[in-house]
């Protein structure tokens, strides 16, 4: 199991390759808004858990197991960004950071049922409405 600071590299990195066709170093780092010395290290550990593939002037690549797992993490935040616009959350820097924050930490089960709350509601918007209007 790759540790929540490891997911989010794989989430970034799935989002740079998806948008650009590649995912630098550099590009990492800013994305995750560090320096780009601790982003060779982890994507040495990376490569050592085979979850990417570095080489250090070549570039990094995805492995199977880290595309998927990157591409669990971007469904993961968009189903629980909606989840929380749906809560009435509106201000979306709060949003990303809450979302960043607890989208590593919920099991299957959990996202599973969050998921199914959110298309209920998306669904059935009157009955959403009457809970927001009470709220
Ligand atoms: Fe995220």
């Amino acid at each position: 199991m790759p540790s929540p600071n490891m997911e989010d590299y794989l989430e970034r990195m799935y989002r740079l390759i998806r948008d650009k066709g590649f995912a630098r170093a550099v590009d990492i780092a800013k994305a995750l808004d560090i320096q780009p010395s601790s982003v060779t290290h982890m994507l040495q550990k990376l490569d050592e858990k085979g979850y990417v593939r570095y080489e250090k002037y070549r570039g990094v690549t995805l492995t199977e197991t880290g595309r998927q797992i990157g591409r669990d993490m971007v469904q993961r935040h968009r189903d629980l960004s909606k989840f929380l616009r749906l809560l009435g959350v509106d201000d979306e820097r709060i949003i990303f950071k809450d979302v960043e924050g607890i989208e590593h930490h919920l099991s299957p089960e959990s996202m599973r049922r969050i998921r199914k709350l959110v298309s209920y509601a998306e669904e059935n918007p009157n009955w959403w409405n009457i809970y927001i209007t009470h709220s």
